[in-house]
This record gives structure tokens, C-alpha cells and sequence, in this order.
């Protein structure tokens, strides 16, 4: 297995965000990570990248523990992840903002700054943005921020990435070249992916295996067609979208 989670728990207060998750994904695979606002998906990510402390419970990624590694480390190690709500550094410009992906990623130690931005246009370039590269970062469009966030991620050379709603907010044009990069991005680079999504058409076309918690519990897990035919998730988190 490429990422191994046992019995996970984080709590805010008196707000069991993740509660004794188990699961595991192995190298290659694309698995959709589904369910309600709050139900504990995006700490779940924040959990693996480092970003939040665990209370309880393992990560094994690569058959290392990285439960509480520092976020650099866990990014060296090669996952890497995007943001439900993009967080460039505004004030850098588009190339800049994925040369900072170089630096971070596994491959940084003898590289320079300007071949760091060099390897940035060819990521720029592989997600459409190349035109933007002299854009900064606070002018560009939700869409072109998306892609951003992409193609910093890939910069820093991941074996798993983590997708947060890459799809939030898109229009269908710009969903449909999402996932046509992301699956671009699956045959070019041969990334794992943990995907959150909560457009279920893309969850169905484009993910093998989904997850789905509620209340901070890994309540199901299976191929999309199951899941999406599964009763009980229907009734409690799909039912007006399946309607
Ligand atoms: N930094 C935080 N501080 C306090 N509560 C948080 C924090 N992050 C998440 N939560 C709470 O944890 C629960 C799960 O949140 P989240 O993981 O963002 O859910 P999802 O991504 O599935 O919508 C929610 O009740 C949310 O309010
Ligand atoms: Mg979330």
C-alpha cells in the first residue's frame, strides 16, 4: 500500500472532526473521497500533509510513519495536495508561485533558483498557463487559480496527490478541462490520486474507488457505481442529487 491510515482521530474541542478512520490506497489508483459539508474530508488531508496535528491513530506512507511529520517533510517524501480554496502567494507572479513547488518538492536540493523557474514554465505550460506566467497571483481568475494550485503540486514531484474540490465553483466548461487535466496529469506524471469531489458526475467518471465519510467515520467503500447505489449513502448524503 502507498498510504496506510489506521484508526485516524482528530478533534476541534467538542467537534469529533475525524473519528477512528482506517483506510488505505495503493500506488496507481484514483479514489474519490465523498460525503456532507463537515464531514470530516478536508482535515482528513490535513491530517496526512502534516498540516494538522494528530490526536490519535497512524499514517504510513511509503511504509513510513508520517504521523506528525512536519508539512516540508511530508512534501519531500511526495504527496502533495491542493486547496479547496486556493492559497497562491498573491503577490508573486504565476511562474514564480510554481517555482515554489520546485523548491519544496523532492528533487530540490541542487537546484538553483532560475532552474527552478525553468522547471515552473514547463509545469505552467502542461496545465495551459504558460501565457499567465508573468500574471500575478491575485489577478488571476478562480478557474486559472485552479490550475495554479495544479501545477504547483505537480512541481513538486508527488507520487500521491491530494485534490480538494478542484471542481468548486467552476462552470461546466471549465469542470470538463479539469478533469481532462487531471487525467492528463494521471498518464503523464503516473500520480496516485485521493481526490475530494462533491460533483457526482465527476466522482463516477473519473474516480475507480470512492470513500465515504459521515460524521468524521469512514462509513463505505467501493466501486462509484456501488456507492452511488448503496440506500443508505443515498439517504444520507445523495438523495437530492441523485433525484
Ligand atoms: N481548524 C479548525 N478548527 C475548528 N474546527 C474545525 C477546523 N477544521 C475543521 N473543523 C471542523 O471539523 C469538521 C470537519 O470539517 P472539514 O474537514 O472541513 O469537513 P469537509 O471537508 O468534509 O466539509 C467540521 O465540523 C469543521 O467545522
Ligand atoms: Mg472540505
Amino acid at each position: 500500500m502507498l498510504l496506510k491510515i489506521e484508526n485516524l482521530t482528530k478533534r476541534f474541542g467538542g467537534v469529533l472532526a475525524v473519528n477512528d478512520v482506517t483506510l488505505s490506497i495503493a500506488e496507481d489508483e484514483i479514489v474519490g473521497l465523498i460525503g456532507p459539508n463537515g464531514a470530516g474530508k478536508t482535515t482528513v488531508m490535513n491530517l496526512i500533509s502534516g498540516y494538522y496535528k494528530v490526536d490519535s491513530g497512524r499514517i504510513e506512507f511509503k511504509g513510513i510513519d508520517i504521523q506528525n511529520a512536519r508539512p516540508s517533510t511530508v512534501c519531500r517524501l511526495g504527496i502533495s495536495r491542493t486547496f479547496q480554496i486556493p492559497r497562491p502567494f498573491p503577490d508573486l507572479t504565476a511562474l514564480a508561485n510554481v517555482g515554489v513547488g520546485v523548491l519544496c518538492g523532492k528533487e530540490r536540493p541542487d537546484k538553483s533558483y532560475g532552474d527552478s523557474l525553468l522547471d515552473a514554465s514547463h509545469f505552467l505550460e502542461f496545465v495551459g498557463l504558460f501565457s499567465k506566467r508573468n500574471v500575478l497571483a491575485k489577478d488571476l481568475s478562480l478557474f486559472e487559480l485552479r490550475l495554479l494550485e495544479l501545477a504547483r503540486a505537480l512541481a513538486t514531484t508527488p507520487k500521491l496527490i491530494m485534490l480538494d474540490e478542484v471542481m468548486a465553483g467552476l462552470n461546466p466548461g471549465e469542470a470538463s478541462r479539469a478533469i481532462k487535466l487531471v487525467r492528463k496529469v494521471v498518464e503523464e506524471y503516473r500520480v496516485t490520486v485521493f481526490w475530494i469531489e462533491h460533483v457526482m458526475k465527476v466522482v463516477m467518471e473519473a474516480t475507480e474507488r470512492v470513500i465515504v465519510l459521515h460524521y468524521g467515520k469512514n462509513i463505505a467503500s467501493g466501486p462509484p457505481k456501488e456507492i452511488v447505489n448503496n440506500p443508505e449513502i443515498i439517504e444520507i448524503y445523495l438523495g437530492e442529487k441523485i433525484a
